[in-house]
């Protein structure tokens, strides 16, 4: 059975889309193979990507498919190490059959107070999640766009205090750069388009932080190569 993470939160623009490609890539590269269900009809950001990203050899391991139905927890799996549900901004019936299908979920947040307040309607779901399927759903959150050495960025630091119960705030925080948006429209990834350069390194860090704490959670042979451990910044 593959491990089936949900890329979820109520607010459109906060880096669901982006973040799933760059785990995508960095699972590629660890040689899994990944399946990316696109949920988030009818933008379908990722299906557009993918409309590029295909053409990459890296990718070869990689397939991302529309997912429009409410019925992501009846799917049968197809042989893939990891699924990556990249969930649509809005807390419909998509977002709860992705709940009841994932291992995990990951939220990434943009660091203010009202967006770290919106999660509320968030852990609702979750909750709801939990209790109907009778087992437990580790949810991290990862901060996302921080301007480092900024007043925000210091107050950031306070959000972890504010998260719902249930959710915790991972170490990893993805800094405001233009590379994970000239990656996205380059159907890659900063990971294939600048390896050297920040945002291959935050994607780095995040891969391997989310691998440790599924590990430690699900207890999946993720395998972690040399190039997702111990990067550093
Ligand atoms: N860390 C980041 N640095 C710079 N721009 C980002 C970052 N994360 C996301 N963006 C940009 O923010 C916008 C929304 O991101 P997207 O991934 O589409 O969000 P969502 O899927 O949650 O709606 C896009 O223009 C994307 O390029
Ligand atoms: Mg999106």
């Amino acid at each position: 059975m593959p491990f089936v993470l949900a890329v979820c939160s109520q607010k459109g623009g906060s880096g669901k889309s982006t973040v799933v490609t760059g785990l995508a890539d960095a699972l590629v590269q660890s040689a899994q193979r990944v399946l990316v269900l696109d949920a988030d009809a009818p933008q379908h950001t990722l299906l557009r990507w993918y409309g590029e990203a295909h053409k990459l050899p890296k990718f070869a391991s990689l397939i991302v498919e529309a997912a429009p139905g409410a019925d992501l927890h009846k799917r049968r799996w197809p042989a893939a190490d990891t699924v990556i549900i990249d969930c649509p901004g809005r807390l419909d019936g998509v977002v709860r059959s992705a709940l009841a299908a994932a291992d995990a979920l990951l939220v990434p947040l943009q660091p203010t107070y009202p967006d770290s307040w919106a999660l509320s309607g968030l852990a609702e779901t979750v909750h709801a999640a939990v209790q109907a399927r009778k087992r437990p759903l580790p949810a991290f959150v990862v901060l996302n766009r921080l301007k480092p050495r900024t007043r925000l960025a210091k107050q950031a630091d306070g959000l972890g205090q504010l998260l719902p119960n249930g959710f915790q705030m991972l170490d990893t925080r993805l800094r405001d750069l233009q590379g994970f948006q000239v990656a996205m429209g380059s159907g890659d990834t900063p990971l294939g388009l600048d390896p050297t350069g920040p945002a291959a390194a935050d994607l780095r860090q995040l891969a391997a932080e989310l691998l440790t704490h599924t590990r430690k959670t699900h207890g999946t042979d993720t395998r972690s190569p040399s190039s997702l451990r111990h990067q550093s910044r």
